[in-house]
């Protein structure tokens, strides 16, 4: 059993009508704008969330927050409270409508678990949002999910200028993965046409009408036709799939109300649903890696102020040091990489990077370094830099610190390393089984290179199926003590290579062998 969703426990609606800017202004004001919210179990995502509706570029007092939600497990609702509490008097009205009870539906077998109950009442949901923009007199919905980060504080503007009568921002995801379709059945399924990827990828710029968009759009309540957009029920005639992104996309068709995406900018990102039976956590975890995502390509996301989330407790994941490389003339790096750390509750320490550009000869000299004789780097043909002395001399004196501290295990990044999805939980089971199998190691390379994106499983519009993170580092590794006495017993100074070439050498792995000491 549930609450039918006309009767929620608290509403606060002032139905007012869209504020008007003062008299004898001769500037028209801007359109209204109901943002819908609707959140569920989504803890781990709205202080980004709502951090990005925060920022937006518009008026607030043109602006209403409708906002739901339900059935969760975790603190949404108290962080939504939060929320209202220090923002809704700026908006033009707040409609709040949470229900506590229950935390699930009767046959759902976890949060990722979409049974027709859940689907209709995400339906009757969006359509009482859709009522109230109305109601209201607005001239825009905003729908966003709760787990797009709208990073772009002008995407209200860009997209209302479009003048379109549905429109999304398209939002990037770390996969292929994006909030439109290109295609339909004639069932109402998702088709793969020649389009998407040239569309997601940005090779193809501009607004394309597409026949469904989904997870954030604006709908424009004065263009012609769109009196007749719903979400429930259904179109009498319906026979698609029972799926409220389906629904809405067939009300358009019905209707003949064109949808369409737009790509020229980047608006946001959107988290993308992976297969698993963990749940929340998975969310959580699949969540930081957007954000180390944003991170690379920024702009980045900001929390909130006004909501209070748990605290982070930074780690070393069971080593005696997680030591990280960054050169202090760049800043951006270092920021970048602190706040993945950060976020993934890993504690770091920094090591400033020797500046090859403070290098010369004579210091080399000082330092005992000789480039190894005849060194020439297999693809360019030329011999070392400065920029890959420095980079070496910072390990070795990695390497030198955890002998004369006894260090049994450490942990060694560069600050240009991606973070792939899960990083942390990974590297914590693969520590647990290297343990278990007694393997003796001296050194585990973490991650891999970016090698064949293309060919990583591909899913798009199919909100169940697993897409496969992508990562690639440029040095990532775990060292033992017996490892950085082997390394620095084999004297590298005195025969430098790029360490990523070095490294490859002191395992035997090198195509070209171990080189001779002069
Ligand atoms: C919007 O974002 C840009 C870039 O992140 C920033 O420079 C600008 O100040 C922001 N504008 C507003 C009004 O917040
Ligand atoms: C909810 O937040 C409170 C404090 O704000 C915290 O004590 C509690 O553990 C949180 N519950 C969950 C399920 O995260
Ligand atoms: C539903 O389909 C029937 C037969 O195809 C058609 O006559 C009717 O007009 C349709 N109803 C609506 C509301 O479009
Ligand atoms: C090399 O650099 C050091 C320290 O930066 C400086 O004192 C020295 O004069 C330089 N030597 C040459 C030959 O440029």
């Amino acid at each position: 059993m549930r609450a039918a969703p006309a009767a929620p426990l608290l509403q606060l609606l002032l139905l007012l009508g869209p504020r008007l800017e003062a008299a004898g202004v001769a500037e028209p004001p801007l359109p209204a704008v109901v943002l819908a919210i609707l959140a569920r179990n989504a803890e781990h995502s709205l202080p980004h969330y709502l951090g990005a509706l925060e920022r937006l570029d518009y008026p607030r007092a043109r602006m209403a927050l409708w906002c739901a939600t339900d059935h969760n497990v975790d603190n949404t609702t108290e962080m939504l409270q939060e929320w209202l509490a220090a923002v809704g008097d700026d908006y033009a009205a707040v409609v709040w409508r949470p229900e506590g009870e229950p935390r699930s539906y009767p046959d759902e077998e976890g949060p990722k678990h979409w049974t027709k109950e859940r689907h209709q009442f995400l339906m009757e949901l969006k359509q009482e949002a859709l009522t109230f923009a109305r109601d209201w007199g607005a001239d825009y919905i905003l729908f966003a999910d709760t787990d797009n980060i709208l990073t772009n504080n002008q995407t209200l503007r860009l997209l209302i200028e479009q003048g379109l009568p549905v429109v999304a921002p398209m939002l990037d995801s770390q996969t292929y993965y994006s909030n439109f379709w290109c295609g339909i059945t004639p069932q109402g399924y998702y088709r793969r046409t020649a389009d998407y990827f040239p569309t997601k990828n940005r090779q193809r710029r501009g607004c394309f009408r597409v026949p469904m968009v989904h997870s954030t759009f604006l709908v424009s309540l004065r263009a012609e036709g769109t009196e007749q957009l719903c979400f429930y029920p259904p179109h009498p005639n319906y026979t698609w799939p029972f799926d409220d992104i389906i629904v809405f996309a067939y009300a358009c068709q019905a209707a003949g109300v064109s949808a369409h995406v737009c790509n020229e900018h980047r608006y946001g990102y959107m988290n993308v649903p992976v297969k698993s039976h963990q749940g929340l956590e998975d969310e959580r975890v699949n969540f930081i890696h957007l954000i180390l995502e944003a991170l690379v390509h920024g702009p980045p996301m900001w929390a909130s102020a006004h909501v209070s989330r748990p605290p982070k407790r930074p780690s070393k994941m069971g080593f005696d040091e997680v030591f990280v490389i960054s050169l202090a003339h760049r800043p951006n790096r270092r920021e970048r990489m602190l706040s993945s750390l950060w976020e993934m509750e890993i504690s770091g320490r920094l090591v400033d990077a020797v500046d090859g550009r403070t290098l010369n000869s004579s210091v080399m000299r000082s330092l005992g370094v000789d480039l190894l004789p005849g060194y020439q780097d297999p693809y360019s043909g030329r011999t070392l830099t400065k920029g890959e002395v420095g980079c070496f001399l910072s390990h070795y004196s990695i390497w030198e610190e955890v002998v004369a501290r006894g260090l049994a295990q450490v942990v060694v990044f560069e600050d240009d390393v991606r973070f792939e999805s899960n990083f942390k939980m990974r590297l914590e089971r693969l520590m647990k089984e290297v343990e278990a199998e007694k393997l003796p190691w001296d050194l585990i390379y973490l991650g891999r290179k970016q090698v064949n994106p293309e060919e990583e499983a591909a899913v798009e519009g199919l909100p169940h199926l697993v897409v496969a993170g992508y990562s690639y580092w440029t040095l990532a590794y775990v060292l033992s003590l017996a490892g950085a006495r082997k390394l620095l017993a084999s004297q590298p100074l005195r025969r430098m290579l790029p360490v990523d070439e070095f490294l490859p050498i002191m395992f035997d792995q090198h195509p070209k062998g171990l080189p001779q000491p002069p």
